[in-house]
């Protein structure tokens, strides 16, 4: 696989020493169309709803009877926006609250089923409202795969096994259940996650003693009526890779999938910054870290490599994005953050980092779906925006399921000065980051057309892009742009346009050699395009 990055300036993000910026920056991209192998899995557009906040409740869910606008008590406005980004999988019910929730407290008539402190959370009463069926047919109404995360922190083996059973059997006690529930048919549900961050709010497990209770759990997760299971097991945290070796050693393919969370964040102790109010610098570092993800991925994926050498074992990075300090007048422990154009990028920068190494990574969640962490949608009353994070994906759905293609990326680069470094704390925690000044992906969709999407992280400068298809014509190129004049934007419930999607038209073809394409890209942007092949 080919990309490489040229520097031709070197800067210290707030701190800027040797070259002068230059007015405009400019980069080639050379893309290789005859060489896509590995095709980037739809399912690394998953996403992720935890009862967490206002996620399900308010956010998804309203009930029957709510004057929103609904269907069988799902908001018509946010299944109708979801419904455009194509959504291929959604993992609920947590997180930290699927390893305190007991599935039987969410099913039969709604008026009877009991109340608990969520007390991981906020400690919000939860009414379970929202179980087993609602989610379900909320998945079969959005067309995507159910992710159903497992209890095995305060759980028990039958407690799992029989959920599983009354999800997906076509007779026996607990299918007759479901039927008595409303539910005749057995639902498909094939990804189950056996436990989550058994390592903290899963259990605070070692990692030999979760291997030893992820054996156990998974042997009786069963296989009904033509159902087959996926089973992820709960992994590492960012750069935890001694986790991820001895599930390798321990678990192996008794497990389908591993899971990784990696999280923008600040740290985990004090102030997470605030989502809108944030300087250059702030800005520069948050993509720095973002872009740390890559080797934290290529170590664990050189962990699973020497267990696994066949790629059998996926790995899924079933939680990321950013993580800001809550919004002032919140209620602390609901999560809810606002999403600016700075949250765009790491969309952005993320999903260029997992088409690269999709021959591994099977499948990745963002957090969360709605009103929690890095959303695609904000809900108030009556009221939804969409966030920037939702353009990104709305821009990359034509990357699903398309044939990753490689390329050679040529930009500019900038240092960025990690200042939350302390030496030791982490292996991988460096002093600086190389920031590339653009981020870059490409794919060729079954229907032959080759998208590219491209991200101008500079705040000031434009950027010239000399894209090269290697041989191959373009006929026509069509794209669209996200930017925005600040890159503080974000939409809120009074002004829910400020930031959105548009025709981007300044892109062309060569006339004289149509295997060439120029395109200008403002500063603070990230654009899609679209090219038809020619002969
Ligand atoms: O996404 C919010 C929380 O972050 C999840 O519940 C947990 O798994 C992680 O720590």
């Amino acid at each position: 696989m080919k990309h490489f990055i040229s520097a031709s300036a070197l800067l210290f993000a707030g701190l800027l020493v040797g070259l002068p910026a230059a007015a405009q920056r400019e980069a080639t991209l050379t893309i290789h169309p005859s060489q896509g192998e590995n095709i980037i899995s739809r399912n690394i557009y998953g996403q992720f709803a935890e009862h967490l906040g206002t996620c399900i409740y308010g956010g998804l869910w309203v009930g029957e009877d709510s004057p929103i606008a609904n269907t069988r008590g799902y908001r018509n406005d946010v299944v109708g926006a979801l419904k455009e980004l194509h959504i291929p999988v959604l993992r609920w019910p947590g997180g930290c609250f699927a390893d305190d929730y007991h599935w039987e407290d969410g099913i039969g008539p709604r008026s009877q089923r009991p109340q608990k402190v969520n007390s991981t959370w906020g400690g919000t009463v939860e009414d379970n409202s929202f179980g087993t069926h609602e989610f379900l047919n909320l998945c079969e109404l959005l067309e995507c795969e159910p992710y159903v995360s497992m209890n095995i922190g305060s759980g028990t083996v039958r407690e799992t096994a029989d959920w599983v059973e009354y999800m997906t059997a076509d007779n026996g006690p607990q299918a007759e259940r479901r039927a008595r529930n409303g539910r005749k048919e057995p639902w498909k549900v094939k990804f189950i996650g056996v436990g989550n961050e058994a390592w903290g709010c899963g259990g605070n497990m070692t990692p030999q003693y979760y291997s030893d209770e992820y054996r156990r759990y998974a042997t009786y997760c069963h296989d009904f009526s033509g159902n087959h299971l996926f089973k992820i097991a709960s992994g590492a945290s960012d750069y935890d890779y001694e986790w991820t070796e001895t599930l390798m050693k321990n678990v192996g393919n008794r497990a389908n999938g591993l899971s990784l969370h990696y999280y923008t964040v600040l740290g985990w102790n004090g102030s997470k910054g605030n989502a809108t109010r944030f300087t250059d610098d702030d800005y520069y570092w948050c993509l720095g870290k973002c872009l740390g993800i890559e080797p934290v991925i290529q170590r664990h994926i050189g962990i699973m490599d020497r267990y696994d050498p066949k790629k059998r074992i996926g790995l899924m990075v079933d939680e990321w994005g950013t993580w800001w300090d809550e919004e002032d007048g919140t209620i602390p422990g609901h999560l809810f953050q606002q999403n600016t154009m700075r949250d765009a990028f790491v969309a952005a920068l993320s999903l260029n980092v997992f088409h690269k190494y999709t021959d591994r990574i099977q499948m990745t969640n963002i957090a969360q779906i709605a009103n929690v962490l890095q959303s695609m949608i904000l809900t108030q009353g009556d009221k939804m925006v969409l966030t920037p994070t939702y353009y990104v994906f709305k821009m990359y759905v034509p990357h699903q399921d398309a044939t990753f293609l490689p390329f050679d990326l040529k930009c500019d680069q900038m240092d960025v000065r990690n200042e939350r470094f302390t030496p030791g704390r982490s292996q991988d925690e460096e002093p600086f980051r190389h920031l590339p000044m653009l981020s870059a992906t490409a794919s060729r969709s079954a229907d032959g057309f080759i998208h590219v999407s491209l991200a101008n992280v500079d705040l000031k400068q434009k950027q010239t892009v000399t894209i090269s298809l290697d041989g191959t014509k373009a006929e026509s190129v069509t794209g669209t742009i996200l930017t925005s004049t600040n890159i503080a934007d974000h939409n809120t419930f009074d002004r829910p346009q400020t930031v959105h999607e548009a025709p981007f038209t300044d892109a062309k073809i060569d006339k004289k050699d149509k295997t060439k394409l120029v395109v200008t890209l403002p500063a603070k942007s990230i654009v899609t395009l679209k090219l038809k092949i020619g002969n």
